[in-house]
């Protein structure tokens, strides 16, 4: 797989200039949803260089990352003249660079696309890695192709325009890098202050966060090995979202991840000896700015069925990614069913969960 370029932008105009001049095409098109056409497309559709381009615009929310959405994009680019040699660029959340990417990978056997992830989740984790794909037959992400955007370009300005509990869910992602990556990192992501948010900095950590991820992605592109690395947190955190869109309680990805972190890391404590103050540490930060995801002993049967059928495990085994230490990965470790409801009791026991506790906005802006 082709190595895409990730540019931590100072002058979007000027990025997306030369990141457009370096894929000759004929015809340009954006791709935006209901939420970036609001929001984003008044910042870009100034600009010259896409000042011929056609908009193709779509549903907001997972909800559309389906094959009816995906069918209109692919009709759009027809209808619209697009040939091999178009170009797409994707504008938006994880939703958009995920479609958008796979759109463009499979119009006439693939065209070339650029990406400008416009949440926090999209610019650390969904939009770069190459991995494109929709939601099928009531599944995340179960059609797709891995395919790498030729270039994307991240710009913390858009983020101003996301609120607090979307900006926690990309950070989570953020943590996770941290812990898979150095204990300086780890440090000062736990340090950031949400109630007085440093634009710049965040920036700064973003560039870090992506870093971690391009280096992880280009040793093992295709998932075989130390790409599982960034699965931490996600073996228990799929569970927890499955448990939470059934009893239709929804809850961001980001906090279903922070809330497997705590989970995987108790294991990382207890089978592979991550050390009891890190992980001590880490449960503070994800209780004060997540709280903890409600659930009672009674579910501990279904959030292990859900772990049963994630698409990670192979041969019926359940698979995590543990760490020794931060920065120390260990994947492809394995559970008992009773090592994982006894770990189920200690997120209950560290977090206290009898009530949904997750604070609003209005609580982190003022505490
Ligand atoms: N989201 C994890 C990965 O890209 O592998």
């Amino acid at each position: 797989m082709s190595k895409q370029e990730v540019i931590i932008c100072h002058n979007l105009e000027e990025n997306l200039n030369k990141a457009i001049n370096q894929c000759p095409h004929d015809k340009l098109f954006v791709l935006a949803d209901e939420h970036t056409r609001e929001l984003c497309i008044p910042v870009v559709s100034e600009f010259d260089c896409i000042k011929n381009a056609h908009f193709i615009y779509i549903g907001a929310e997972d909800v559309h990352k389906n094959l009816e959405t995906l069918a209109y994009v692919w009709k759009e680019l027809g209808d619209k003249g697009a040939s091999r040699h178009s170009l797409l660029i994707n504008l938006g959340g994880g939703m958009v660079t995920d479609l958008g990417g796979f759109a463009a990978s499979t119009f006439k056997r693939g065209i070339k696309y650029i990406n400008i992830p416009t949440t926090l989740l999209a610019m650390v984790d969904a939009s770069v890695g190459g991995k494109t794909g929709i939601n099928f037959n009531g599944l995340k992400n179960e059609i797709g192709v891995f395919s790498p955007a030729e270039s994307v370009l991240i710009d913390a300005n858009f983020l101003k325009s996301l609120d607090i509990r979307n900006l926690l869910s990309g950070y989570a992602e953020m943590l996770k890098h941290g812990l898979i990556s150095t204990h300086d990192h780890w440090i000062e992501l736990l340090k950031f202050d949400f109630n007085n948010i440093d634009y710049k900095v965040l920036q700064t950590l973003v560039g870090k966060s992506v870093q971690i991820k391009e280096d992880i992605v280009e040793q093992d592109p295709f998932e075989r090995g130390i790409r599982k690395a960034l699965n931490l947190g996600h073996t228990v955190g799929h569970a927890f979202e499955s448990l939470a869109l059934e009893t239709q309680h929804p809850i961001l990805h980001g906090y279903a991840v922070a809330w497997g972190i705590v989970c995987e890391l108790y294991f990382s404590h207890i089978k592979t000896g991550f050390p009891k103050d890190k992980l001590r540490q880490t449960i503070l930060f994800v209780k004060e700015h997540y709280g903890v995801m409600p659930f009672n002993c009674k579910q501990y049967e279904r959030l292990y069925e859900f772990m049963k059928h994630d698409k990670k495990n192979s041969a019926g085994i359940i698979n995590f990614t543990l760490l020794t230490e931060i920065g120390n990965i260990q994947i492809n470790q394995s559970a008992s069913k009773d090592e994982i409801f006894e770990m189920l009791d200690f997120y209950h026991e560290s977090m206290g969960c009898l009530l949904y506790t997750s604070p609003s906005p209005r609580d982190l802006s003022t505490s």
